[in-house]
């Protein structure tokens, strides 16, 4: 028998659960991280043993269920607070969140939230228009503010009969937004994971250099590793998305929470990203495409006494050019210009040519920029305009910067 991977053994999880109809979707989150190797201690609302019995998250968690502090001994409510290498309530409600907003501790969940070290995950579930209210938006930016990571709400049929914002994320999506939120570097400016203003966006990311094969040993290419679409699709997930990532040949490992799809060539990214724009809702040209392959591809290794001497190139497909076709409507759209003179003059007329949001253009001939190096000193061009530039920056922050651009892009409408 195989063992299923353990990516939270040796995890402790605090599962808080509201009363909402979705509580029962827990039980089965709980079987999840269990069989990931987590050990999950849950906390019930009082609402929430309404729906379902204690008894039935004792028997997947292995563990008696928090319901009343008065229940427990002395600071034993601290010290699970203290030692949970993270929370996640799921199902949230609209009160709790107002009640932990608010900082209060009235009953366990809330206290031990409040007691809470490690970062803090919540999956929304309530009716459409609670969770549009202005109070539960209001407590929401506050949450958010201060470092915590909401997955979903999605969007979907609610229990009310009525379809709109609301449904909790399923609970596969939230063992993934887990991963990521424990994965994730702390930092002061983030004391709580991340800010999730990408939930609910369905991510494409390409990166890394194709390869255009002229036999089954030998390849153009060029030097891009793919590191900078790596850390976008990294940060993107952090952020709540949904994140697919399309990898030319690299020896990176797939961030957490994120599916990737390996291709080799120009023509096979293009399709790669044919089949899954559709779905999308932002899409991230970070792959340094081909822009010529062999005009012919040897079946066989070519002997060397038989080599042409010249080779005969063709174009590949510009792929961000061709997709007016089939771009979903609202589709945010960066690209990224590699250039060794001229950036910005090169980077304004790719936005402008290949109908982009953003461009982020960097200057692949400097020390510490571009291809294989941890660092990038980028510009950011925007279609109003707006021109900023970056200070020379880890990829990670790179990444961070040209997703908070996305996120308000999409705010902005
Ligand atoms: N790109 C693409 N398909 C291609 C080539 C590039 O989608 N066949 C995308 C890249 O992923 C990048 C943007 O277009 O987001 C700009 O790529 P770049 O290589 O800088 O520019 P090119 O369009 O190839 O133009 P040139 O080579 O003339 O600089």
């Amino acid at each position: 028998m195989s063992r299923q991977p353990q990516p939270f053994a040796a995890r402790t999880l605090l599962l808080g659960v509201c009363g909402s109809i979705a509580a029962y979707k827990a039980v089965y989150l709980v079987r999840l991280l269990t069989e990931a190797g987590a050990r999950v201690q849950v906390v019930m609302t009082g609402a929430a043993t309404r729906f379902v019995a204690p008894l039935s998250f004792e028997s997947v968690s292995g563990q008696p269920v928090v319901t009343d502090l008065y229940a427990l001994p002395a600071n034993r409510h601290i010290e699970l607070a203290e030692t949970a290498h993270a929370a996640v309530v799921a199902p949230a409600t609209a009160d709790l969140l107002a009640r932990h907003a608010s900082g209060q501790a009235d009953d366990a969940l809330s206290t031990l939230l409040l007691a809470l070290r490690g970062p803090l995950l919540v999956a929304p579930a309530m009716d459409g228009g609670m969770w549009e209210h202005p109070a539960t938006q209001a407590n929401v930016e506050v949450l958010r503010k201060r470092g915590v990571t909401f997955v979903g709400p999605e969007h979907g049929p609610l229990a009310s009969g009525l379809t709109g914002p609301g449904r909790m994320a399923e609970p596969e999506r939230i063992v993934e937004a887990l991963l990521s939120l424990l994965a994730a570097p702390r930092s002061a400016a983030r004391p709580q994971g991340a800010v999730a203003d990408l939930s609910g966006e369905r991510v494409v990311v390409t990166a890394g250099a194709t390869r255009e094969h002229l036999d089954p040993v030998r390849f153009l290419s060029n030097p891009s590793t793919g590191r900078m679409g790596f850390a976008l699709a990294a940060e993107a997930a952090r952020r709540g998305a949904r994140v697919t990532l399309i990898a030319a040949p690299s020896e990176l490992p797939t961030p957490p929470g994120v599916s990737r799809v390996d291709v080799v060539s120009a023509a096979d990214m293009r399709d790669a990203v044919h089949a899954r724009l559709p779905d999308a809702t932002v899409l991230l040209m970070a792959a340094a495409v081909a822009d010529f392959r062999p005009a012919r591809r040897h079946p066989h290794k070519v002997k060397k006494g038989k080599a042409e001497q010249s080779l005969a190139l063709e174009r590949t497909e510009d792929i961000l050019k061709g997709l007016d076709a089939i771009a979903p409507e609202g589709l945010i759209r960066v690209g990224f210009a590699a250039e060794t003179r001229d950036v910005l003059a090169h980077a304004r007329g790719k936005l402008q040519d290949k109908g982009l949001h953003l461009i982020v253009a960097n200057d692949v001939s400097e020390p510490g920029s571009g291809f294989a190096t941890d660092t990038n000193r980028v510009v950011l061009l925007s279609r109003d305009g707006a021109e900023e530039s970056l200070p020379l920056l880890a990829k990670s922050e790179v990444a961070a910067a040209v997703l908070e651009r996305v996120a308000r892009l999409r705010r902005s409408g």
